[in-house]
């Protein structure tokens, strides 16, 4: 195995384990890892519906979906992907939505199957640059009218983050991180279809 593989089979194993947390845990944000954060993960949503103007009958897909902390407040018709089979199962017990396991760089999904694509907290758990613009392509593949990319990290605390650069999304519509915005080292990237 390379290193680049053991790298992202490190993270597949912290979001696995997360999803094997005792199931007396019902804090959605503990299993998406925002334990430590003061995100208020409500607001976040209604700012990325305002965003991507989602509306009830919209087919929207979250990738990178883990248990639902942000999927419990998305009212739409809704389809999640994670490559962590414990929070794809925490999130179906829990939310009884339509959850996949799957990976954000190879869906399983026909082109332009969904009216609008979010994901949200991912890309900073991705191995590297390629990968990461594979999943970009597969976002922008399966979407018909738009996608939401949010809290790409230039900067963090944590040295195993892959960093990004506003750069790096050209032709993207780039604004502030949602939850922590007064930081300013995170920032989203809206592409939307005309
Ligand atoms: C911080 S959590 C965010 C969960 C959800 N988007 C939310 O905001 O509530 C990051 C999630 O991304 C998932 N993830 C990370 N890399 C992934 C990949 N390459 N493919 C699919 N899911 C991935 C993890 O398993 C984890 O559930």
């Amino acid at each position: 195995m390379s290193n680049q593989e053991t790298t992202l089979e490190t993270w597949k194993q912290i979001w696995t384990r997360k999803g094997l947390a005792d199931s007396s845990v019902t804090d959605l944000l503990a299993y998406d890892g925002y334990e430590a954060t003061k995100v208020d993960m409500e607001e976040v949503a209604r700012q990325i519906a305002k965003r991507l103007d989602i509306q009830k009958n919209d087919k929207v897909l979250e990738v990178g979906c883990g248990a639902g902390a942000l999927a419990q407040y998305l009212d739409c018709d809704y389809v999640g992907i994670d490559y962590s089979p414990t929070l794809v199962r925490k999130h179906i017990e829990i939310l009884h939505n339509s959850v996949l396991t799957g990976e954000a760089a190879d869906l399983p999904f026909k082109d332009k199957s969904f009216d609008k694509v979010i994901c949200y907290g991912v890309y900073l758990y991705f191995d590297n640059k390629e990968y990461a613009d594979k999943a970009t392509k597969e976002l922008l593949r399966v979407a018909k009218k738009g996608v939401l990319i949010g809290e790409i990290p230039m900067r963090s605390h944590r040295t195993e983050h892959l960093l990004f650069n506003k750069e790096d999304f050209q032709g993207w519509d780039i604004s502030d991180g949602f939850y922590d915005p007064y930081r300013k080292d995170r920032f989203n990237a809206v592409y939307l279809f005309s």
